[in-house]
């Protein structure tokens, strides 16, 4: 009876996940798809409570309690410029939850571990290990705790293929012969191992891909932990999990023009400056205050917002929003343009406006921004640098080459707001700056977006 009820509650869960996954793709449902995924894990966690098999509660309550004590405190104060570290520690715990209910279960099923149950065991420890030192090499480098360059020397693949191949080859040996304990043991010491030597040839700069491919080796592990306990819903959660974060890793690298198989192995996305980028330093550019601003601003009949990761840090969505307002008022028409890997996380710059109440109808997505653009009077750049950065389209060398970017400069006027001519996440000079309809408005964004605000205040 217990696990009848227990069953359809993971069913239930199961569903839960699935629908919050649908609701997660479009900012209008994204907070029904967080309830709805919190919901399914209440559900869940109610449903293992319900098993015949539990008899004690009291070490889950604790591990519950100490889990909510770490949680909490990580949700509620880490900043949203810090989101990906903190979700590379996230993933770095549910592989350890997973490596070591698979290790326990190892043991406490021997001596009569069937071989199916024994590989299943093998890739739990094998993707549970590697996403632990994987996610906490990631944060690591994101916190800045360790350096973020990429680490390559000669023969690495083979090193990183061997060790691998060693994982793989005692799943095997421990398939014909379960009992081999020192097999198991070096099984999970290669994964550990190898989930370093996977990170240390990836830049600092392209951690949160490689997270949603951690993300994805995770789930896979919990897919093999709920084959191991013959537990439905962690074969659902963990499926949804591996295949939505591999698809987010591919999304990302495409919006990034990165190859995706270098993604594994490889010195992949080192950025290097090109003699260009030092020629470009010493330009002259036009640079005016917060009334050129408002000047420039003042009458425009369509005005285009396109926020990066210098409004993240500068934490000025509200002041933006109060800018949007003020052109409003003065008959402006105000759209946003989001592009896909603006900031640092995937859907940073929707969080960030979702929280100042900017209507969704307002943000539009990279084509319809490019149309928008187009016959735009002003484009505003806010913090935002390489996701407009022309060399993605006109100079093969560039980084940034074959990253679909915003066409800013297509747009009658450009502001642009930002603190120096410092380059931006790809490390590369931007030839936007340099051009007859750009205005510089040099300063934090949170600062010069309120001085224009006023500014447009008094013109208005
Ligand atoms: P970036 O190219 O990183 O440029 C941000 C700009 O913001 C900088 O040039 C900086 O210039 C300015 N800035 C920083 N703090 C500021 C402040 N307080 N006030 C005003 N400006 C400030 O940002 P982006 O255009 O959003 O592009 C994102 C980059 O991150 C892309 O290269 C993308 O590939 C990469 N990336 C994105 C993701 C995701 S999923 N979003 C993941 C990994 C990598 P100053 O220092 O001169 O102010």
């Amino acid at each position: 009876m217990r696990d009848t009820i227990a069953q359809y509650l993971y069913i239930v869960a199961g569903l839960a996940f699935v629908f919050a996954i649908k609701w997660m793709t479009a900012p209008t449902t994204a907070r029904r798809g967080v309830i709805a995924g919190e919901l399914g894990m209440v559900i869940a966690v109610v449903g293992t409570f319900a098993r015949p098999e539990v008899t004690q509660f009291t070490w889950i309550i604790v591990g519950l309690a100490a889990g909510a004590a770490i949680g909490v405190p990580l949700a509620a104060f880490v900043p949203m410029t810090a989101m990906p570290q903190r979700t590379a520690l996230s993933h770095a715990f549910g592989a350890m939850a997973a490596t070591l209910v698979g290790i326990a279960e190892y043991i406490l099923r021997q001596p009569h571990l069937d071989r199916f149950t024994m590989v299943v065991l093998g890739f739990e420890v094998l993707l549970g290990g590697l996403t632990i030192t994987g996610s906490l090499m990631a944060f690591a480098k994101l916190q800045e705790l360790i350096r973020g360059r990429p680490v390559v020397y000669r023969g690495q693949n083979i090193v990183n293929l061997s060790i691998l191949a060693i994982a793989l080859a005692g799943i095997v040996w421990l398939a014909i012969d379960p009992t081999a304990t020192i097999v198991f043991a070096v099984v999970v010491v290669a994964a550990v191992a190898f989930g370093v030597l996977l990170i240390i040839p990836i830049g600092g700069a392209d951690m949160p891909t490689v997270i949603a491919l951690l993300n994805s080796y995770a789930g896979l592990s919990a897919v093999a932990m709920g084959f191991a306990l013959d537990n439905k819903v962690l074969e659902i959660a963990g499926a949804l999990d591996g295949s939505s974060g591999f698809i987010l890793a591919m999304i990302m690298c495409r919006a990034m023009n990165r190859n995706f198989r270098n993604i594994l192995f490889g010195a992949f996305g080192q950025v290097t400056m090109t003699a260009h980028d030092a020629e470009v330093d010493d330009r002259p550019v036009r640079s005016g205050t917060s009334v050129d601003g408002a000047a420039i601003l003042d009458g425009a009949r369509l005005v285009v917002i396109i926020p990066g990761y210098g409004m993240a840090v500068a934490q000025a969505q509200h002041k933006v929003r109060d800018l949007s307002d003020s052109l409003e008022r003065n008959g402006t028409q105000v759209r946003f343009a989001i592009h896909p890997v603006a900031g640092r996380m995937p859907g940073h710059m929707n969080v960030l406006l979702a929280e100042a109440d900017v209507p969704y109808d307002h943000m539009v997505e990279l084509e319809e921004a490019n149309e928008l653009l187009s016959r735009a009077d002003v484009a505003i750049v806010i913090g935002a640098n390489d996701v407009t950065n022309p060399a993605a389209k006109n100079e093969p060398g560039s980084p940034v080459y074959g990253m679909p970017i915003l066409d800013v400069d297509r747009a009658g006027s450009v502001l642009v707001i930002k603190r120096s001519m410092a380059p931006g996440f790809a490390g590369i000079g931007n030839e936007l700056y340099y051009l007859a309809n750009t205005t510089m408005l040099f300063g934090d964004a949170k600062q010069v977006v309120g001085s224009l605000v006023s500014d447009l205040g008094q013109s208005g």
